[in-house]
């Protein structure tokens, strides 16, 4: 009996992610399909990696890299005082620049956690700065409306009771003191004072399941159970997990890391898309945390085409930021920021707000989004050079097409018989950022 016993434990410890999940019959609510339906409304968010690593300003994975004992990295906290760090101004300046929600890493990877948590010493309180960041951020949030996601990471380097994966293992841990259930516990009683103490989270997006891919038996994550709590306690909140698989029952959003849906240029993205909200996350430079010498900016021309790709992917843009030690955020990130904002807020916005994926695509250089309840289709041009004309396949003959920045009716003809609309174009035009025609259908004229 002992003996069936240990192996039925055995065996469901170890079973793959996909099998994990097959008993836990999850039926979001109709509070989370609204919430979804929201997220999918919101196109764009500003990701925010930022921990005690921004001190060492490396980027966030320092520890790893360099191999730093954690005792000695912890030290670190002594000197963490962001004595600039103003949430409202932070959730002000996203405002501006037309992100509808943020995700912020309350614990990354190092095993710091950014607010006044309960469960572990190593925590914001207990630096000189004493405030509790996530609280600060939530307020802000909450008072303008603006969505926030949290970050929390499946590994921890420092605890000693995270059951080491294929990260972490130049930190001056003790392999021998992993204790999964412990860990488990410790993650569930952060999970519940974040979902409990911070009004309402509107996404929990999960990191580091890819650590324990190498083992020789899969690692049991007990996802099922950690997802069922944090529906218990806020039931509209998204679960998204970032191990670059098809999502697993209980997740309500599907995550892309460094690549719109469909693309796999980065790596990581090779799996299938799932009909879940879609999300692809990049960074503005090269790295997530703060990092002194990366200064290679992409720039705001392409930081919006990449907005618009993913737009037509029917995905939002979750755009890295990684704020500096002092609580600022880097100031090409600012200026950045502000150039999207203004043309967010101009008439291109309703061409990547509440839309969907567009009908038409043709190649890297036209895409197309769809507003999900007015049914006009915006074709994005992304070439620097005007066609004289566009060819496109349209079911009906529309009502109007205009150019959507310029305002202007654009001339067309539209073919019953072959369902094709040709557009023609204005010449000369260089493109910076994006051209775009807008199609409002005859039924639904706006
Ligand atoms: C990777 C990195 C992590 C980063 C994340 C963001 O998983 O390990 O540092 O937070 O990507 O997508």
């Amino acid at each position: 009996m002992k003996f069936l016993l240990s192996v039925f434990l055995l065996f469901s410890l170890f079973v793959p992610l996909h099998a994990q999940t097959a008993a836990a019959g999850y039926e979001p609510t109709a509070s989370n399909l609204a919430a979804r339906q929201q997220f999918s409304d919101a196109r764009f968010g500003i990701f925010l990696h930022w921990g005690l690593y921004s001190l060492f300003a490396q980027g966030e994975w320092y520890m790893q890299n360099e191999g730093i004992d954690k005792d000695e990295y912890a030290k670190a906290m002594n000197a963490f005082y962001p004595h600039a760090f103003n949430a409202r101004e932070w959730i002000e300046t996203f405002r501006q620049a037309g992100a509808k929600y943020i995700c912020f890493t309350s614990r990354h990877h190092e095993g710091f956690s950014m607010w006044n948590t309960q469960c572990s010493p190593y925590n914001i309180m207990h630096t000189p700065y004493a405030r509790d960041i996530v609280g600060e951020l939530a307020e802000a949030c909450h008072e303008t409306g603006m969505g926030l996601h949290l970050y929390y990471s499946h590994i921890d380097w420092t605890r000693e009771d995270y059951p080491m994966g294929r990260t972490g293992r130049r930190t001056g841990k003790d392999p021998q003191r992993a204790d999964w259930p412990a860990y488990y516990a410790f993650m569930n009683a952060q999970l519940t004072e974040l979902l409990t103490n911070y009004g309402k989270i509107n996404g929990i997006w999960f990191d580091g399941v890819w650590d324990h891919d190498n083992d020789s038996i899969p690692f049991d994550w007990q996802l099922p159970e950690q997802y069922r709590l944090i529906h218990s306690l806020q039931p509209a909140c998204l679960i998204g997990n970032n191990h670059h698989q098809t999502p697993v029952e209980g997740e309500d959003m599907q995550m892309f890391e460094r690549d719109v849906p469909g693309e796999n240029k980065a790596g990581l993205s090779g799996q299938a898309i799932s009909r879940l909200p879609l999300e692809t996350c990049e960074t503005m430079n090269g790295m997530w945390g703060y990092k002194i010498k990366d200064q290679n900016y992409k720039s705001t021309p392409t930081l919006l085409r990449l907005l618009v790709r993913t737009a037509a992917k029917g995905a939002n843009l979750l755009l890295n930021i990684g704020p500096q030690p002092d609580g600022q955020l880097p100031a090409t990130a600012l200026q950045r920021l502000r150039e999207m904002g203004t043309w967010l807020h101009g008439p291109a916005g309703e061409s990547i707000y509440a839309t969907v994926a567009g009908p038409i695509a043709q190649g890297d250089s036209l895409v197309s989004t769809q507003g999900r309840t007015t049914g006009a289709v915006y074709l994005h041009l992304l070439s620097s050079e005007l066609p004289a004309a566009l060819n496109v396949p349209l079911p009906e003959k529309p009502a109007s097409v205009e150019a959507l920045l310029e305002g202007k009716p654009l001339p067309f003809v539209y073919s019953k018989k072959v369902k094709r609309l040709s557009v023609q174009l204005p010449q000369g035009e260089k493109v910076e950022v994006d051209y775009i025609v807008k199609i409002t259908p005859q039924n639904r004229k706006r």
